[in-house]
């Protein structure tokens, strides 16, 4: 620390700006304060977090500060819960917490421990659309689809709670989702057309386009080589 008080020292600390931070802040991250270390960003506590994701129990470690968006993508794998503002503006990070409409960037796991959590994965039927996606897909209430996943998942928590909405009813449900693609009237057909699913007045839509056959069905075989060119 006598660098510090001598001439030297001074000039060095105006001449090196590195050699400044390491004595400040030690090569760890640590400030030195007299003959101690005390830990610039203390590491979170480890907890046991549990809930039941998509109707599948898990049981993992979380720090304590962790968010349930992240967790739910990073560690349960639930990809389709999107990450769009990060600020609780956008609806694309909505679950649904034991059946109500949640954003989870606003929300830390540990708040929601031995919750029942439904993602969008989790709205399927089996390997079937269930009717809300089938009528997104049907009515383009889907475009470049970033928004989908939010608005999908809150529009089922609607339906959940009432077959018949208004389009008032509707837009106040997904007035927390933004969409820069369909101009939400679209969206407000496709959550219309699925509450008639749920009311049992019309069936699941076929899928928007038939699926195209197999070019190979016998399996790739060895790829062809344009003419003139040895194998
Ligand atoms: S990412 Fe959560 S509201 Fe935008
Ligand atoms: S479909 Fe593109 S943002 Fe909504």
């Amino acid at each position: 620390m006598t660098i510090f008080t001598s001439n030297r020292g001074l000039n060095l600390i105006h001449l090196n700006p590195i050699l400044i931070c390491i004595l400040s802040y030690g090569v760890a991250g640590e400030r030195v304060v007299g003959s101690e270390y005390v830990k610039m960003t203390p590491a979170a506590e480890k907890n046991i977090w549990s809930a039941t994701v998509n109707t599948k129990s898990f049981e993992i470690l979380i720090n304590s500060n962790a968010v349930l968006l992240d967790v739910l993508r990073d560690q349960v794998g639930t990809l389709g819960v999107k990450r769009g503002c990060d600020l609780g503006t956008c609806g694309c990070c909505t679950v649904m917490i034991d059946g109500e409409p949640r954003l989870s960037c606003l929300c830390l796991a540990g708040q929601v421990s031995e919750t029942s959590i439904t993602t969008v994965e989790g709205l399927a039927i089996g390997a079937h659309l269930a009717p809300i996606q089938a009528c997104f897909a049907k009515y383009g209430g889907s475009q470049c689809g970033f928004c989908t996943p939010g608005f999908l998942v809150a529009s089922q928590a609607l339906l959940d709670e009432n077959p018949s909405p208004t389009d008032q009813e509707i837009s106040e449900a997904i007035e927390g989702n933004l969409c820069r693609c369909t101009g939400y009237q679209q969206i407000i057909e496709s959550i219309q057309e699925a509450a008639k699913i749920h009311r049992g007045e019309v069936a699941i839509p076929g899928p928007a386009s038939d699926p195209h056959p197999d070019p190979h069905p016998g399996g790739p075989g060895e790829p062809s080589m344009p003419p003139g060119h040895a194998k």
